[in-house]
Formats: structure tokens, C-alpha cells, sequence
């Protein structure tokens, strides 16, 4: 499989392993510094843009109304999952690795900045993200099996030098969301858009493993099953927020756009890559 040409360091890459590792005070000023250049101005703008929402019940129609729209799919989309060749396939699996390599770790550091019974609701949704503490079950497990199963490395550093920006702001934002995003709202709507969107969207991988014959397709199809039920406790988790706190309607709607779209590009610009290494 040939591969993107190497990134180099850009910011995105560096706040990505800032990220996961131990801060001292140097790496905690540099993601800072990312940060206040990249997602702090995107957030305001979307939040300048985005007409303010009354309730609960209007940030739900604004989601189910952008979830229709998003569900007709993209035609990288349908090339992906009718046209796109094994190689090809692999290339996005690959640049996606970063995120099913890690998958979730990224969302714990929110637990405390909810009320109990917020907390309890997304805790019910990492926990199946880890597979209930069955390492076969874990969805990071899952996309070990994909990644052997096309020959693809199961070390996250192998990855490191050929991720995308596009991916990598997609992986970096939630690093963000939950630990130095004012209001953990925007967290709060950008997980309920992502497990929302996913039993439609990751139909486009699942119909490209059948029908390429990649028997671990398993991370794929396990998402459309299960995300149906983390959907539902997003919505459980908001509402507890609401009970407890009160709620800002129009945060979430800003999260679930932020989502949509780094998701959104980040996919868009893997499959391009992909369909150029042919
Ligand atoms: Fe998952
Ligand atoms: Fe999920």
C-alpha cells in the first residue's frame, strides 16, 4: 500500500502527542498556545453564527434535522463502500487508526465536570466502548483485528508520520472539549452528534469489508448495533445535565456542528488521499 507523503510536525500532530502524554508546564503552554490559535476562534465563530436555541426539545430537531440531511451519504462515500479496491480501503483504515487505536480514552477526562446521573449515562457508554472489560469486545480491539487483518501495523507511533491535519483536529478536539473547553456542554452535543451519526455513517465501511471479503468488519458493524443504544444515553446524559444544571441548548448545537464537521472532513479528505494512491 503506498502511502501519503510524510506531514512532518505540524501543530495539529504535536497537540495530538501533547495530549497523551504526561504535562509539565512547557507542553501545557504549547497546547494552550494550539489551541487558542485553532479550535478557541472556531468555536466562536460557529457560536457567532448559529442562531440561539430556546430548549432541549429545539436542539433535538436541530440534530435529527442534520442527521437526515447527513444520512443521504457523500459520493466519497459511495465510492468508498462500492467502488474503492482492498489497497484503497486500507489507506482509509489506516489514517483512521490513530482514533480506533485509542478509541474513547479521549472522553473520560469529561466524567467529572458532570452531575452524577450525567456521569452514570456516559459511563454506561465507555463502558461498552471497552468492552465491558472483555479486551475481545473493546472496540480498540476490534480495529486490532481489522488493522492485521490488512496487514497494517498495531503500533499507534507507526501512524504518527502519515495521519492527516484533517484527522488529527478530529482526534485533538476532544482532548479539548473535555478538559479546557469552558462549558462541558459543547462536549455534551458533539458526543451525542458523533454516537448519533455513526449507524448511518460507518454503513459505508461495513458494505466496503463485505464486499471485499475483510472478514473483521467487526469494528464497523459492532458501531451500527451499539451506537444505537449510545445515542440514547447521550440524550439521557443531556437531560440529566439539564435536571442538575440547567442547560445551554445552543452549546450543544455548536459542539454537534464542530463534530460534523472535522468528522466530516477529516472522512472526505482520507478517501480523496485514498483514491490518489491508486
Ligand atoms: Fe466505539
Ligand atoms: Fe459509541
Amino acid at each position: 500500500m503506498r502511502t501519503h507523503p510524510a506531514h512532518g510536525d505540524s501543530d495539529l500532530k504535536r497537540l495530538f502527542i501533547h495530549n497523551r502524554a504526561l504535562h509539565d508546564v512547557r507542553t501545557l503552554a504549547e497546547i494552550e498556545r494550539i489551541e487558542r490559535a485553532w479550535i478557541v476562534p472556531r468555536v466562536a465563530e460557529l457560536e457567532e453564527g448559529t442562531p440561539p436555541l430556546a430548549s432541549r426539545a429545539e436542539w433535538k430537531e436541530a440534530l435529527d434535522g442534520l442527521l437526515e440531511k447527513e444520512s443521504a451519504g457523500t459520493p466519497a462515500g459511495h465510492w468508498l463502500a462500492e467502488e474503492a479496491t482492498r489497497d484503497q480501503l486500507a489507506y482509509v483504515v489506516a489514517e483512521f487508526a490513530p482514533d480506533g487505536l485509542t478509541e474513547a480514552q479521549n472522553f473520560f477526562p469529561a466524567v467529572p465536570r458532570l452531575p452524577i446521573r450525567s456521569q452514570m449515562a456516559v459511563m454506561r457508554v465507555l463502558i461498552d466502548e471497552f468492552g465491558c472489560g472483555n479486551l475481545q469486545q473493546a472496540h480498540s480491539q476490534l480495529y486490532l483485528d481489522l488493522l492485521a487483518e490488512l496487514g497494517l501495523p498495531a503500533d499507534l507511533d507507526a501512524y504518527l508520520d502519515r495521519t492527516g491535519d484533517e484527522t488529527y483536529a478530529f482526534l485533538d478536539v476532544f482532548y479539548w472539549l473535555t478538559q479546557r473547553a469552558p462549558h462541558i456542554e459543547y462536549f455534551l452535543g458533539a458526543l451525542a452528534y458523533l454516537e448519533a451519526s455513526i449507524p448511518s455513517s460507518f454503513t459505508v465501511q461495513a458494505r466496503a469489508c463485505e464486499r471485499l471479503g475483510v472478514t473483521h468488519g467487526r469494528y464497523y458493524t459492532e458501531h451500527l448495533h451499539i451506537d444505537t443504544f449510545h445515542r440514547t444515553e447521550m440524550q439521557v446524559a443531556i437531560r440529566e445535565y439539564e435536571a442538575a444544571h440547567g442547560l445551554d441548548p445552543t452549546r450543544l448545537w455548536v459542539g454537534a456542528l464542530l463534530l460534523s464537521d472535522l468528522i466530516g472532513t477529516a472522512f472526505e479528505t482520507a478517501v480523496a488521499r485514498a483514491r490518489e494512491a491508486a
